[in-house]
């Protein structure tokens, strides 16, 4: 999704904005730019589709110069990935890198085209750099014209507006979008994610909001919008951002998602670092008001996108069955636009890795606004990122301390969600007074789960060899039962994001309402049979589908019986108790997609189309 980097600095600032694009390159894209002001009254722009190493090398042959400067990755919405259609974005003396959508920008671009301006773009950012400036016109100071600007704007932004005769300062804007101040010690900075500036700064502010901010070298000076819609100073507090600097590397692997991979048992040894007494769940370290919340929780509505989402549908099985509160799990672009019945007592559960989604953020908005109204207990977050729009608008915050995720294919994040996600069921198992004896025996295995997701990791290089394989396939099934229905289509998810091969996945037990009917020689099945209630079930469906002759992949346990035959290769995960099932087989379906990606070549941590941050409805 588009990113922007911004800098006032003391001197040329083109390396800073340069490296703060490629630290945004995980983020996904299709085009980059960048401009200057590289004298009093005049700005140099360079703009290249394809990657950030392209604009390199346009500006290799021709460089920019300047202390003042704005830059772009872009994720196309309204308009091709083409030179014309990327940012900055240029009219007359101003140019403007945007990221959101504009949603009114059609009747603005009417508006402004009958005014004279002439467009050069498809896009709906053109429209933002002709209002300002406009405003220009009768106005001296660039800050009153992009807050005049703003006002026109229906939609989400963030943006980093620079002026050829304003050489010192660049102004930014947020709503809906996110955006952070750098503090640095040679210059003042803004990014929409602080992992853009980090070469530079480790002291952040985050903009609310409405809010508009004007750096300069030696600061920023942050406007919050007034009751009345004008425009009042505010402080927004400077936060140090805690960050190994190796975090962000790829650590010797080949690629970002085959390290997070492997960091999946730290990462979740992490998640329940500090939240696991003897026997029981430390309620109290799930933060201040957890208690309190989950004391007057009647329901669960978990909301989520994409892998998250996936996560919350296992969480539905574990919050029924072991803290017997009901739980239905939606996905948000279709909860924030439903007339949802949210009877007293509902926990609104979010789940996001970057807790910038857009329409997970608008369904919590949504369920906020009716939380004065008491249909909600309050709000919960389980997010990776501090800071983030959804950590600070939400109730309680939970975060799952995966560490930064660079790969666009979630890994960690996911299995460390899961485990927040179990911390939560327990928490809610003993405020509701359930035995206290399974309780202690799942806070038992959660402390192994580190050392057995170590053991799942370890499976890599025999699930290299069934990934070669199935990388000559065009399409793929995923099946599971229960709680590893969800783990089957997150399982799906991977393949087909990373890989590009079409994959479905099914509850096992529906194969035969119309799954079955895809089944042939041509078509892999990939199932989930760990030892649990349903794993005789789950032997039946696996022969209804070796019968029409489709080749079989099973991940099964040492105990489940499932063996490797004519058409039938199975790989055996470590023994599990079946709660935390769900999470252990999560890491062999990741390790196929990515070996598969790898076999056929595909850029495995930018897949095509796909975004990290999708901060556009
Ligand atoms: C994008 C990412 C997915 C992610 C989804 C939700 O589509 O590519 O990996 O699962 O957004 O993101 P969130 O940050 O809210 O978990």
């Amino acid at each position: 999704m588009c990113g922007i980097v911004a800098a006032v600095g003391s001197d040329n600032v083109l390396p800073v904005l340069m490296e703060g694009l490629k630290r945004l390159e995980y983020r996904g894209y299709d085009s980059a730019g960048v401009a200057l002001v590289e004298a009093p009254g005049r700005i140099g722009r360079a703009r290249e589709v394809g990657k950030v190493a392209a604009l390199e090398r346009v500006l290799a042959a021709a460089p920019l110069v300047g202390m003042t400067g704005i830059a772009h990755t872009r994720w196309a919405t309204h308009g091709q990935p083409s030179q014309d259609n990327a940012h900055p974005h240029v009219s007359g003396r101003i140019a403007v890198v945007h990221n959101g959508i504009i949603e009114n920008h059609l009747a603005l671009k009417a508006e402004l085209v009958s005014d004279g301006f002439l467009f050069t773009s498809e896009t709906d950012t053109e429209v933002i750099a002709h209002l300002v400036e406009r405003e220009m016109r009768s106005t001296s100071s660039l800050a009153t014209a992009v807050e005049r600007a703003v006002q026109r704007l229906d939609g989400a932004y963030a943006l980093g507006v620079i002026h050829a005769d304003e050489p010192d300062r660049v102004i930014g804007a947020r709503q809906g979008s996110p955006l952070v101040v750098g503090v640095g010690e040679h210059g003042y900075y803004l990014g929409s994610d602080p992992l853009a500036l980090l070469t530079v700064t480790d002291r952040f502010l985050y903009l609310d909001d409405g809010d508009m901010v004007i750096i300069t070298r030696e600061g920023c000076d942050v406007q919050g919008l007034a009751s009345n819609g004008g425009r009042v100073p505010v402080v927004r507090e400077t936060v140090h951002y805690e960050h190994d600097d190796q975090a962000v590397g790829k650590g010797g692997f080949a690629h970002y998602m085959l390290k997070e991979i492997h960091e999946q048992p730290v990462a979740v040894a992490n998640a329940l670092e500090g939240r696991l007494g003897t026997d029981r769940v430390l309620v109290e370290a799930l933060g201040p008001r957890a208690e309190r919340l989950l004391a007057g929780t009647r329901q669960v509505h978990i909301v989520a996108c994409g892998t998250s989402y996936h996560a919350g549908m296992v969480a539905r099985y574990w919050l029924e069955e072991l803290a017997g509160v009901p739980c239905q799990v939606e996905i948000a672009s279709e909860y924030r636009y439903r007339q949802v019945v949210a009877p007293p007592g509902t926990l609104f559960l979010t789940l996001s890795q970057s807790g910038e989604t857009a329409d997970t953020l608008a369904a919590l908005r949504h369920a906020r606004k009716r939380q004065d109204g008491d249909a909600y207990v309050g709000s919960l977050a389980i997010c990776n990122v501090p800071g983030s729009s959804l950590v600070r608008e939400s109730d309680l915050a939970l975060m799952t301390h995966a560490g930064p995720e660079i790969g666009v294919a979630s890994t960690k994040a996911f299995t460390t969600q899961l485990t927040a996600l179990m911390l939560v069921t327990l928490a809610l198992r003993q405020v509701r007074g359930g035995d206290a004896e399974l309780t202690a025996r799942l806070v038992h295995r959660l402390r192994y789960l580190p050392t057995l997701l170590g053991d799942a990791v370890a499976l890599d290089e025999e699930i290299t060899s069934v990934a070669g394989k199935l990388a000559t396939y065009r399409h793929a099934l995923f099946l599971g039962r229960g709680p590893q229905m969800p783990i089957a289509m997150e399982g799906a998810l991977k393949l087909k994001e990373i890989s590009y091969i079409h994959a479905e996945a099914h509850a096992a037990g529906e194969l035969k309402h119309g799954p079955l009917a895809l089944v042939d020689e041509t078509m892999p099945v990939i199932a989930m049979a760990p030892m649990d209630g349903l794993l005789e079930k789950l032997k039946s469906n696996l022969q209804e589908v070796r019968a029409r002759g489709g080749e079989l992949l099973v991940f099964s346990d040492p105990e489940s019986g499932v063996q490797s035959g004519e058409g039938l290769s199975v790989v055996t995960v470590p023994a599990c108790c079946h709660y935390l099932a769900p999470i252990l087989y999560t890491v062999p379906l990741q390790l196929l997609a990515y070996h598969v990606a790898v076999a056929r070549g595909t850029d495995v941590d930018q897949p095509r189309n796909l975004a990290k941050s999708v901060t556009v409805e």
